[in-house]
């Protein structure tokens, strides 16, 4: 199957490589961090015609190419639902689903993937979410939302839930289309890491007391182990928690194995 997409806040490409396994030709590409778009277009080489784009609420729909699919795995950013609506009466209001929205309303592709985290949902007590669906729904398609886990889901060993909402303008294909459904966990963590030596800048050999502690406690090669400020925690799990941009910063995120 061929078909056209666009990918917004593209990341370094992890939902592009998803749609062009499927058969999709990438004619868009909106990132606005630039080291981001470094990697991205490292790992893309460019194919016939194709726009990149960086803040997305710059984007004027008349410079977005046709195209049959948008995806977006849109930043978590906190949203008000106040400023949503007042939003969605001026259509110049600087949010960045309102400017998801108003690519939908003007190019009507057939069909959209939106990914965000599972909390969006519990946001405002669901305001913010229903506002969304609402909107999605009054712009002509027939949406559905599910939450996956990629270690349930798709054979991933990371703990990471999302919600995905998907619509379609046609609803019989809407009727269709189904979620993917689970799929037992066979990878552990050692499956996906590479074999070769790590250059000595990837340590933390400025948190010297930190690491003493991760020496120690590190035993076991069936378990992944986190640093939670003062002490090092266990987790049995086998799938590592949800890997997260600001890894490094915090240290707490950071799983650690043998
Ligand atoms: C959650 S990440 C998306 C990751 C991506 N789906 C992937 O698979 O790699 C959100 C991205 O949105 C980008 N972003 C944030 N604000 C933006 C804006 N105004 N215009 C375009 N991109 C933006 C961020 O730089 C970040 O890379």
């Amino acid at each position: 199957m061929s078909f056209k997409f666009i990918d917004l806040f593209a990341g370094i490409g992890g939902m592009r490589i998803a749609f062009e396994k499927a058969g999709g030709e990438c004619v868009l590409t909106c990132e606005i961090n630039e080291e981001a778009l470094k990697t991205y277009k490292a790992n893309f080489k460019p194919k016939g015609t194709h726009v990149y784009f960086n803040d997305i609420l710059k984007l004027e729909s008349k410079l977005v190419p046709n195209h049959d699919v948008l995806i977006a795995g849109f930043p978590c950013q906190p949203y008000s639902i106040a400023g949503l609506r007042k939003g969605l009466k001026d259509e110049r209001g600087g949010d960045i689903f309102l400017a998801i929205l108003r690519i939908l309303k003007d190019k009507k592709p057939s069909s959209f993937l939106l990914e965000n985290v599972k909390g969006m949902m519990n946001h405002e007590k669901g305001e913010t979410f229903k506002f969304m669906i609402d909107s999605l729904s009054k712009c002509g398609y027939t949406v559905q939302y599910k939450v996956l886990n990629s270690m349930s889901h798709s054979n991933v060993p990371q703990n990471r839930e999302r919600v995905f909402v998907v619509g379609f303008r046609d609803p019989i294909k809407a009727e269709k289309f189904e979620y993917p459904k689970e799929t037992p966990l066979t990878k552990t963590i050692h499956d996906c890491l590479e074999t070769q030596q790590v250059s000595p800048e990837f340590y933390y050999t400025d948190r010297y007391d930190c690491y003493k502690e991760i020496s120690k406690a590190v035993k076991s090669k069936d378990t992944l182990y986190q640093w939670r400020r003062q002490y090092v925690r266990e987790n049995k799990s086998k799938a590592c928690p949800t890997l997260t941009a600001n890894m490094g910063s915090g240290g707490h995120n950071v799983p650690h194995f043998l």
